[in-house]
């Protein structure tokens, strides 16, 4: 199809991938009208915001950190579990901004991702078969086969836990919560905790030495709104076209089709087919796009991509989130990296090191190392540098809360520990200090670069 051709429904004559069977289509029915009667939850004129601080990214002249849940939960969706994702994504930016000194873009795995692709559509559990979990905007987490029947009512509750999630964020973000000055201070505490606190502490110092002299020559570090006030934006993966096309709206100002549903949608690595329904869908909508590449991506892939998503080579419009996997990284990366500066098109290029790292120990739990993780990011960095090209930002699944699903960091979780607390509903995610850790050592690896 083309754009001439392109409908917020158009998408439903290609092959959806990872789209749950719904059992009863009335019900569906009702439930998408119901969808498309409610407000959208983000304004098309901030998705074009997010858009031109992307195209700031792929030119160079920011970074981007994008973080979060692999899956929210609809039983987290409470305040202390927002405010410590936050207070993680607003700690991380912090470091970033001084390892990149340029401006960081925070965009959260947040307030709406809700639905998981999943390689195998079934699962047994304690002998029992059953639907596998594709998260809460489908169906319950319970083990049982009758919970794990698609529920389309759930896609009602996804809104409003997404619309007070967001509300919650921006009375943060805007009402004083994200203060420079107490993120700092939250870092401080950080570093003075850690056993790595001496390695950071040099870092540390010197933002403490930034904010001093700001505040020598006269600036109020509380009332400067940008020191202030930070953007959070919203993002999940675009899997459930039915929910995404009923939040999609024409814009009132420019009268182009946004999808509401968040500020950016990404395209899975199982989803990104070039005649497939989710590459038709977000071709029409004028949000920032993000595509997940994982190895077996090609150059052919990446510009024939490119050029359905970004046939007019606007500047933050199409993001490419790699994971390659620590091992690989550096042979499979270059080559994209070189056809897409040769064929001259604007990208922003980041780094999921999470995806690609995944591994299950002997007794069978999910998990990642911080060491992998930490190995495909300099992987990254290298290449891009290798090829003259941008690497513009981190795309990382994390928690605010003490879990140990992943292995190491500076005070390292290890094999036997993972059970204290691994309370992830898919992917294992770094926790609060992990991330931290994390961000750390990703400045000290922009600042020697
Ligand atoms: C994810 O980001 O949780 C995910 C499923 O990623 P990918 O599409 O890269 O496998
Ligand atoms: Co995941």
């Amino acid at each position: 199809m083309t754009e001439s051709t392109w409908t917020p429904s158009s998408w439903r004559e290609l092959p959806a991938g990872q789209q749950p069977e719904w059992p009863d289509p009335g019900a569906l029915a009702t439930v998408r009208e119901r969808l498309r009667a409610l407000p959208p939850l983000v304004f098309a004129g901030e998705a074009r915001a997010l858009l031109s601080a992307l195209g700031e990214v792929s030119e160079g002249r920011a970074f981007v950190l994008q973080a979060g849940d692999c899956v929210e939960s609809f039983r987290d969706v409470t305040a202390p579990t927002i405010r410590e994702k936050l207070k993680i994504l607003l700690q991380m930016s912090a470091v970033l901004t001084f390892g990149a000194t340029l401006p960081v873009i925070k965009v959260g795995r947040i307030a709406g991702q809700f639905a998981k692709p999943r390689t195998e559509p079934t699962e047994v559990v304690d002998g029992v078969e059953m639907l596998s979990f594709r998260g809460h905007s489908v169906h319950s987490d319970e083990p049982n086969a009758e919970a794990r029947v698609p529920d389309p009512e759930r896609l009602i509750q996804a809104y409003y836990q997404a619309a007070s999630t967001l509300n919650l964020l921006r009375a943060f973000t805007k009402g004083g919560f994200a203060d420079l000055t107490h993120v700092h201070t939250w870092n401080r505490e950080f570093v003075a905790s850690s056993p790595a606190g001496q390695r950071y502490e040099a870092l540390a110092s010197e933002i403490e030495r930034a904010l001093r002299f700001m505040q020598a020559v006269g600036i109020d570090l509380t009332r400067s709104p940008t020191l202030h006030e930070v953007d959070v934006w919203t993002s999940h993966e675009g899997l459930l076209l039915e929910y995404e096309e009923a939040l999609t709206r024409t814009d009132s100002l420019t009268g182009r089709p946004y999808d509401c549903s968040a500020h950016m949608l990404w395209i899975g690595q199982r989803t990104r087919e070039l005649g497939g329904a989710h590459v038709e869908f977000f071709s029409g909508v004028d949000n920032p796009i993000g595509v997940k590449l994982g190895p077996d991506a090609t150059a052919e892939d990446v510009l024939a991509l490119s050029e359905r998503l970004n046939p007019h080579h606007v500047p933050g419009r199409l993001t490419l989130i790699t994971r390659m996997g620590a091992d690989r990284v550096e042979e499979i990366l270059p080559p994209l990296l070189r056809a897409v500066r040769e064929a001259g098109v604007p990208v922003v290029w980041v780094c999921d090191p999470m995806h690609a790292n995944q591994f299950r120990t002997p007794s069978g739990t999910k998990t990642r190392h911080f060491d992998a993780i930490m190995a495909e990011l300099q992987g990254f960095f290298s290449a891009h540098r290798a090829e003259g090209t941008w690497p513009g930002g981190v795309h990382i699944e994390f928690t605010g809360d003490d879990v140990t699903e992943c292995l190491g960091g500076s005070e390292a979780v290890l094999e036997d520990q993972l059970d204290h607390r691994y309370e992830t509903l898919c992917d294992p995610r770094l926790n609060g200090r992990q991330s931290l850790d994390l961000a750390f050592r990703i400045a000290e690896l922009m600042r020697s670069t």
